[in-house]
């Protein structure tokens, strides 16, 4: 079963940090305009493919649920003591958060191209008293970072977003260290299979197929994790998959009813209409049949991840 927070259609994720305190131990990173970056480092949209989630308030909610001890279970026995870990296209920061607990005396350098979703995640780092965990708004496929820095490089549901994945895993592998461990997870949206049959949530499938694939990303990734390390020069991968399943109304009522919000309110609604993959009214009778299918008895839905792990020789 999948367990968090409750969403809420209401949710204000995004809070100005009052007070941060940097960390002790920092990974090396670079002043941005070593790495070819403006000044202003927020500008890296140059960088960005389209996101097919965006931020919205119901999108965070559901990432906020995650943990490190979920999201890098295959990670987490691996992480050297005292390791400097990369943490790409954190979010709002919760599994960044556990994962600064795992390094034991090491620390945690978090980048997210959105430099609005730093904030939260900021926020969620000085509510937790955390402190060996930096932030930095970056694109992967640009690290402000010097070669051979890190001892791990991790990242969670990231690669399914990126039109060119290979060229962001040889600039993960190119700031880690020799010996150094690459750790990825994706899901892969063609395993998705929900219970009871309902035409509405077959054509949402349909729809978020066609809009990545108008983004020119792959929402099956996980099945591409293996390839994909090796083509971007990785040894010795360990490929593991793990399996997110919803059969109670816990957890089916909070998928479903996010997943109600979020095919209204989401950028995916705006770039499947904007695209003309999907109408208005389409989006809101599968927003409807996610509502039904959230407070059905039976409602039941999984899908699964694909975890790799590899090393820099
Ligand atoms: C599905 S979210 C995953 C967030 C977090 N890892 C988690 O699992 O909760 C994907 C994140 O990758 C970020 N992202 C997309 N393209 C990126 C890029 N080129 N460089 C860095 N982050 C990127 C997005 O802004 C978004 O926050």
């Amino acid at each position: 079963m999948y367990c968090g927070a409750d969403v809420s259609e209401d949710i204000n994720i995004i809070r100005l940090s009052a007070w941060y305190r940097p960390a002790s131990n920092r990974p090396e990173v670079l002043p941005i305009a070593a790495r070819g970056y403006p000044a202003d480092v927020s500008n890296v949209s140059a960088d960005s493919d389209t996101y097919i989630h965006g931020h919205d308030a119901s999108v965070l909610a559901q990432h906020l649920r995650r943990t490190a001890e979920e999201a890098a279970a295959f990670l987490l026995p691996r992480i050297p003591v005292g390791a400097r870990l990369l943490d790409v296209g954190c979010g709002p920061g919760s599994i960044t958060a556990g994962l600064a607990q795992h390094t034991n005396g090491g620390s945690v350098l978090a980048i997210d191209v959105v430099g609005d979703v730093l904030r939260g995640a900021r926020d969620l780092l000085a509510e937790r008293d955390i402190h060996n965990a930096d932030l930095s708004s970056a694109s992967v496929y640009r690290l402000p970072i010097a070669d051979a820095a890190f001892d791990v490089a991790y990242a969670h549901q990231v690669l399914q977003h990126l039109s060119r994945p290979v060229e962001a895993l040889r600039e993960m592998r190119r700031v880690l260290k020799p010996g150094g461990l690459i750790a990825v997870r994706d899901a892969d949206y063609g395993t998705m299979v929900h219970w009871p049959k309902d035409r509405r949530l077959d054509r949402f499938q349909q729809i978020y197929h066609a809009v990545a694939q108008r983004n020119e990303v792959d929402a099956d990734a996980g099945r591409r994790i293996p390839s994909w390390l090796k083509e971007a020069g990785f040894d010795q991968i360990e490929i593991s998959t793990s399996v997110w399943t919803f059969d109670d109304s816990e957890s089916t009522g909070n998928w479903g009813n996010s997943w109600a919000v979020r095919t209204l309110k989401s950028a995916l609604a705006e770039q499947a209409i904007e695209y003309g993959l999907a109408t208005q009214a389409e989006l809101e009778e599968i927003s409807n049949a996610w509502r039904e299918w959230a407070r059905h008895p039976d409602a039941f839905f999984m899908f699964i991840h694909v975890e790799g792990l590899g090393i820099r020789t």
